[in-house]
Parts: structure tokens; C-alpha cells; sequence
């Protein structure tokens, strides 16, 4: 396995994927850990990740030295690179001017590294690379031992070697995809120079996490909440083989689902693979909790506070039960770590529904904790889950409950559920689905003018969100073709008794966020 130190660039993650999607496992540790945790992580490879900072700042971060000194390969990516270069006595320039964007970068001389890596070759031999750089310090001398392996016009020193010690770096980033050999550059180092077997599959993963699981529960009962949304429901399917009849689910409906997704989900899992699932429903009990209240913050804390009640008292009733399974992810795990300095990470905010009772007598069983998202969607495939519901777009633990502006009212979510269904029905006809990352129709309970046969109406009005983004940070609005847009917008005014008005939303994130709420 390797091991991945984070010095905060947002490309961390990539790598580590990067990394697995080659089949070798990783994980990723804060650049600040302690050299006793390196040492103990057994790693046969460590990647230097790229960074913010400026190695010649005073207080700059700084790999732990045992990593030098352990005797494995070493790849230092950007700031990696700036790290190991000041770390091993070399020097580093700091510059307000940052190359950010493609570069061609010459390969020189031959490494184990780069050899037969190459976009194109020039007559005299060189390989050239077209690559991704984002930096604005740069390594101006070489500690002793190293070579030069590549230069580009930003940056001279684009690439350094030591292959005596096994220590590569590079100025520019393999594991964004604009880098074309980025990924045969990443699957040399790992695999050849490090000599990681490609033993991360999706069957070895399930394989060993339903070992695990059998192992960690035995025979005792286990409660998992399932939602319906991809995490919860690998974790049913994976659970349900591990361990069978232990499993019980809680499906709290809250009314505030998609449409007929509460049925969905009783159909896939307990008709469909036979899983003991408890569905509870509670939609008047959620209605009755969010009478008159139009704050949403206030919104959101009455549906999860609920929500873990209801959840609760569910779980009273199966005494037996000694497990609480949750399908927390890599990421939550990684982001709630983060640096001990807590400078280096960007802590992204969590808006899952409540977290769960603490007072709950129960231990923890979380399968899902080492694998990335992408990961989680190929085992749910292979577990036999639909695909569509594998690859659903995200929808919010709050549900239709902020997707209604203001007061939430039956009367409301039923309008919202039938739009949004038209909306959503329509993407997959046209295909366009899987090409946005998001989308949803809201209730806006303003009253608009409309003319509807012989008569004058005055109804509701939808608004409908499309967005494109890879991180949910930061959004674009998705253009989706007009005629598109008038189909879904005849639609809905004509088979909705109520709406008299459709409108779409061209705001990007930001300033505006995805949810209006
Ligand atoms: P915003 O609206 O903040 O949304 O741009 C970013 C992503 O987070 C989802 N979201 C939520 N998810 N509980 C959730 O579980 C919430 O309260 C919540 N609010 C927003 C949103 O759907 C989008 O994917």
C-alpha cells in the first residue's frame, strides 16, 4: 500500500483515486503526522501531495524526516517536490507569479520514472510531456544526488531524480487528467518503482469487507437507517450478504421523498433482495412538527431532530440490536480529520440529517470508511442494487422539506413531487441526466397571473435547477438546450393542476447556492 501525505492542495484526493483505480490501496495522513504513525502505516511507496504554502515561509509544513529514511520509493508532486527539495538541502524560489495551466515539459535524461513516457518526441530524442502546472515557488538547485528529469520553460527544475534512493519529483500534477501520461506516470511509480501488487478490485473489496464485518459483529443484531441514497443503500446490500437475517433496516419516511421513492426503496430491498426492512411512516408527524415555521435553518434542525427520534424509537423496539452500521465515507473521514494545525485542510461543512442519538447504547460498524465515493457506486453495482438508484444524483437529508420555500404544506410537496418527476422523467429521455450533477424542481409559494383556456388563473410557480460541478463547492448552472427546457415547462403547466408558471434558475455557485434554501 501507499501512503499519500497531505500538505492541503485540493488535488489530494485525486491522487489517492488515481492511486486506486489502479488497484492499489492507500491513505491519506495529514503531512503533520508523527513519524512512529509513518512508520506503522508499512507503506511500500509515499506520495508528497501538493500544497498551498510556500516551503520558504518560516512556519512552512514539512513531510516527517523518517519519511527519507525509511528506504521506499518517494514521489513529490508540486509543493511535494518544493518539500523534499528544502528538505534534502536543496534550494527553493518563491515568486509572486504563478504558472497555472497547460505546459510542455521536456524529459531529460533517462529515470525509471519517465522512460517511454512521452506525448511526442523531438528529433533529438527528448520526450515531451503536455502537462498541468499550478505553482507560483519553484526549486532553483537540486539537493546532492539528484538529476535533472524534466524542465519546461516556468520551470527548469520540473522534474528531479534521485534513483539511487528511489526519490522522484515533479513540479506539475499527474493525477489531474489534463496531464495525459499522468495516470501511466503514477502506475509507474506505484506499480514498478514501488512494486504494489494491483490487488484493490471491487471483488477483493467486497470479498474482505464482508470477512471484516463477520468477524467485527459475530452474531449479534445489527439496525442500519437506510435512506435510500447510495451510501445507505451499499451498506444494506453489502450487510444483507455479510450477515443476512442480523440486518434489520429502519426507513424513516418522512414524506419529504421523491416521488413514490418510499415504495422504491421497499421494493428494491425488502421485495426485491429480501431485506428486513422497517418502514416507517411519518409524514404527518413531519408536517405537524414544521406547521408555520418558514426559517431554514430552523427547518433543517426540526427535520433532524424528528428524524433521530423517530429513528430511536425504532431502534428501542429491536432490543437485540448491538450494531449500528452507518455508511460514513473516505471523505467525511479525511475532512473531519484534517491537519492537526488545521491550516493546511479546507474543512468542507457537513449537512447530513442530525447524525444520530448519542445516547445510543450501540457500537459502530461503518464498511464503507476506506472507499471513495466512486468506489461505493462500482460495489453497489456489483451487489446487484439498480444502477440508477447507484448513480442517483445526491438528494439533501432534509428532502422537499427545503426544496418549499417557506411553510412546508402536503398540499406543496405533492405539486413539487409531480414537477420534479416530469423534470427528472425528461432528463433521462433526453440524456441528459448523467450529464448534469444535479437537478430538481422547487416550490415557490408566490401566486402568478396565467391565462389557461378561456379563463385567467392565478397558481403557483416552479422554478427548476440543473447544475454541473465536481465537488458541489462550486456550480455552473447547466445550459440545457431550450427546447428541452419548453417541453419540461408545457409539461408541467399543463399536467399540474396548480402551477401556472415555470421559470429556470441561471445562477452559478457562487454567490447563489444549489439548494434555494
Ligand atoms: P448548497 O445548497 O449548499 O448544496 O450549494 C451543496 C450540496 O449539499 C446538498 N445539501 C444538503 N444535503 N442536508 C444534506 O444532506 C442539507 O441540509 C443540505 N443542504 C444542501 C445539496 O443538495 C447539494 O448537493
Amino acid at each position: 500500500r501507499i501512503l499519500i501525505l497531505d500538505f492541503g492542495a485540493q488535488y489530494t484526493q485525486l491522487i489517492a483515486r488515481r492511486v486506486r483505480e489502479l488497484g492499489v490501496y492507500c491513505e491519506i495522513y495529514p503531512w503533520d503526522v508523527s513519524e512512529a504513525e509513518v512508520a506503522a502505516f508499512g507503506a511500500k511507496g509515499i506520495i508528497l501531495s501538493g500544497g498551498p504554502e510556500s516551503v520558504t515561509a518560516g512556519d512552512a509544513p514539512f513531510a516527517p524526516a523518517n519519511v527519507f529514511s525509511l528506504g521506499v520509493p518517494v514521489l513529490g508532486i508540486c509543493y511535494g517536490m518544493q518539500t523534499m527539495a528544502a528538505q534534502l538541502g536543496g534550494k527553493v524560489a518563491s515568486s509572486n507569479h504563478r504558472e497555472f495551466g497547460y505546459a510542455q515539459v521536456r524529459a531529460r535524461g533517462h529515470t525509471q520514472l519517465l522512460q517511454g513516457i512521452e506525448d511526442q518526441v523531438t528529433p533529438e530524442g527528448f520526450g515531451l510531456l503536455d502537462v498541468w502546472m499550478s505553482h507560483g515557488d519553484k526549486v532553483i538547485e537540486m539537493p546532492a544526488g539528484f538529476k535533472l528529469m524534466a524542465s519546461s520553460e516556468g520551470a527548469p527544475i520540473a522534474g528531479m531524480a534521485d534513483e539511487e534512493r528511489q526519490f522522484y519529483a515533479v513540479q506539475f500534477h499527474p493525477e489531474v487528467t489534463h496531464t495525459r501520461q499522468g495516470k501511466r506516470l503514477l502506475e509507474r511509480f506505484v506499480v514498478d518503482i514501488c512494486g504494489c501488487a494491483r490487488l484493490w478490485t471491487t471483488a477483493n473489496i467486497i470479498e474482505d469487507s464482508i470477512q471484516r464485518v463477520r468477524e467485527q459483529v459475530g452474531q449479534d443484531e445489527v439496525i442500519l437507517g437506510l435512506s435510500g441514497g447510495v451510501d445507505s443503500s451499499v451498506v444494506a446490500a453489502l450487510l444483507h450478504r455479510a450477515l443476512g437475517e442480523q440486518l434489520t433496516c429502519v426507513f424513516v419516511d418522512t414524506g419529504l421523498l421523491r416521488h413514490q421513492e418510499g415504495d422504491q426503496v421497499m421494493a428494491t430491498f425488502a421485495q426485491h433482495m429480501g431485506v428486513k426492512v422497517i418502514r416507517v411512516n411519518a409524514a404527518e408527524r413531519f408536517l405537524t412538527a414544521l406547521a408555520g415555521e418558514t426559517d431554514p435553518e430552523k427547518k433543517r434542525k426540526i427535520i433532524g431532530r424528528l428524524f433521530v427520534e423517530i429513528f430511536d424509537e425504532e431502534a428501542q423496539k429491536l432490543s437485540k440490536a448491538k450494531w449500528l452500521a452507518q455508511g460514513t465515507i473516505y471523505p467525511d473521514v479525511i475532512e473531519s480529520a484534517g491537519s492537526k494545525t488545521g491550516k493546511a485542510h479546507v474543512i468542507k461543512s457537513h449537512h447530513n440529517v442530525g447524525g444520530l442519538p448519542e445516547n445510543m447504547q450501540l457500537k459502530l460498524v461503518e464498511p464503507l470508511r476506506e472507499l471513495f465515493k466512486d468506489e461505493v457506486r462500482v460495489m453497489g453495482v456489483e451487489l446487484g442494487l439498480p444502477p440508477a438508484m447507484v448513480y442517483r444524483h445526491p438528494f439533501p437529508g432534509p428532502g422537499l422539506g427545503v426544496r418549499i420555500l417557506g411553510e412546508v404544506k402536503q398540499e406543496f410537496a405533492e405539486l413539487l413531487r409531480l414537477a420534479d418527476h416530469i423534470f427528472i422523467q425528461e432528463l433521462y429521455r433526453h440524456d441528459l441526466y448523467d450529464k448534469t450533477s444535479q437537478a430538481f424542481a422547487v416550490f415557490l409559494p408566490v401566486k402568478s397571473v396565467g391565462v389557461m383556456g378561456d379563463g385567467r388563473c392565478y397558481d403557483y410557480v416552479i422554478a427548476l435547477r440543473a447544475v454541473e460541478t465536481i465537488d458541489f463547492m462550486t456550480a455552473r448552472w447547466a445550459h440545457l438546450p431550450y427546447e428541452f427546457l419548453d417541453l419540461v415547462s408545457r409539461r408541467i403547466i399543463n399536467e399540474i393542476k396548480g402551477i401556472s408558471r415555470v421559470v429556470y434558475d441561471v445562477s452559478g455557485k457562487p454567490p447563489a447556492t444549489i439548494e434555494w434554501e
